[in-house]
């Protein structure tokens, strides 16, 4: 795409191993349109199969994360149309991606904006960011996964008032209630925290770590028991790695492990 195109902006940290993606569509409150939402899914797929890039970043602007998919695009569609088109069914692609995503949260993150942030894997955000899902106030309800992902993560009575009233939740609230994971202080860059995790986790063997998202993103979905075999089954299947052998020498030798990813 040309410069007026590029609605997510990729770019990487200075070590060159984790992806920064950037949404890029100032002028809309960085509304999720479905041309901005086939470029993050292409970058996404890019960052994850580059085999330099061992964490990923979604981020937006100082002010606005993403106020939403794009209720202008939206306004005027029938049911016809986004059933046959499957509207909005491209945002799972981001579930499929195997590299840990940090989203990088400053400013407004509302509808579907707080939906892309809740697909993200670690959350981290400003105090004062702002977390919604307004779509009552549109005569919807979200559709990027808010109402499933919400009451999983906060519980039926706080994801209810979310999506019942459209209050908003601040980003030291969002912190409480287990949304994001990390708050940065009022003024430090929230790209630059998400990016030193994702450096953390680059430090990583790259096996273990898939393997570690893996494993929490199996219990999301399985009953205790079931994910309880699938954690034990990756956690066996480790010790077929490497990395296991020289994780566990370099403790034994007190040195630093050298991870060869395989
Ligand atoms: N879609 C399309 N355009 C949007 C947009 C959106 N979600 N949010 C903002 N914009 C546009 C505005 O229309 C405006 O465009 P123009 O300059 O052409 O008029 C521009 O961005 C600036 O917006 P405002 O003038 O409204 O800026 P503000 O600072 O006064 O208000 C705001 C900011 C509170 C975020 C306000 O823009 C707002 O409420 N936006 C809509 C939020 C919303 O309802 N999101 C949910 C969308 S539905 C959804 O996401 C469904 C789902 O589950 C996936």
């Amino acid at each position: 795409p040309t410069q007026a195109e590029q609605l997510v902006l990729p770019s990487r940290s200075s070590t060159g191993k984790v992806a920064i993606l950037t949404l890029n569509r100032p002028k809309a409150l960085n509304a999720l349109s479905s041309p901005l939402f086939a470029q993050l899914n292409q970058e996404l797929e890019k960052a994850d199969s580059d085999d330099e890039v061992r964490a990923i970043v979604v981020t937006g602007g100082e002010k606005v994360f993403a106020a939403g998919a794009d209720i202008k695009e939206m306004k005027d569609k029938e049911f016809s149309e986004v059933y046959k088109a499957d509207f909005l069914g491209d945002w799972s692609n981001i579930t499929k991606i195997r590299k840990p995503i940090i989203g990088a949260v400053a400013g407004y993150a509302l509808g579907g904006g707080c939906e892309l942030a809740l697909m993200t894997d670690i959350l981290i955000c400003t105090p004062n960011a702002t977390f919604s899902q307004p779509e009552i106030t549109l005569g919807i309800i979200p559709g990027g996964g808010g109402t499933q992902r919400l009451a999983g993560l906060i519980g039926k009575a706080r994801a209810m008032d979310l999506v019942l009233t459209g209050r908003r939740i601040s980003g030291t609230e969002a912190a409480q209630w287990g949304i994001a994971s990390r708050v940065v202080e009022e003024g430090e860059s929230v790209v630059e925290a998400a990016v030193k995790v994702g450096e953390t986790i680059a430090g990583f063997g790259r096996i273990a770590v898939q393997a570690g998202k893996e494993a929490v993103n199996a219990g999301l979905e399985l009953p205790l028991e079931q994910g309880l075999k699938a954690e034990r089954r990756l956690f066996q299947q480790l010790f077929a790695t490497q990395d296991q052998k020289e994780g566990m020498a370099a403790f034994a030798e007190k040195r630093k492990a050298a991870w060869t990813d395989k």
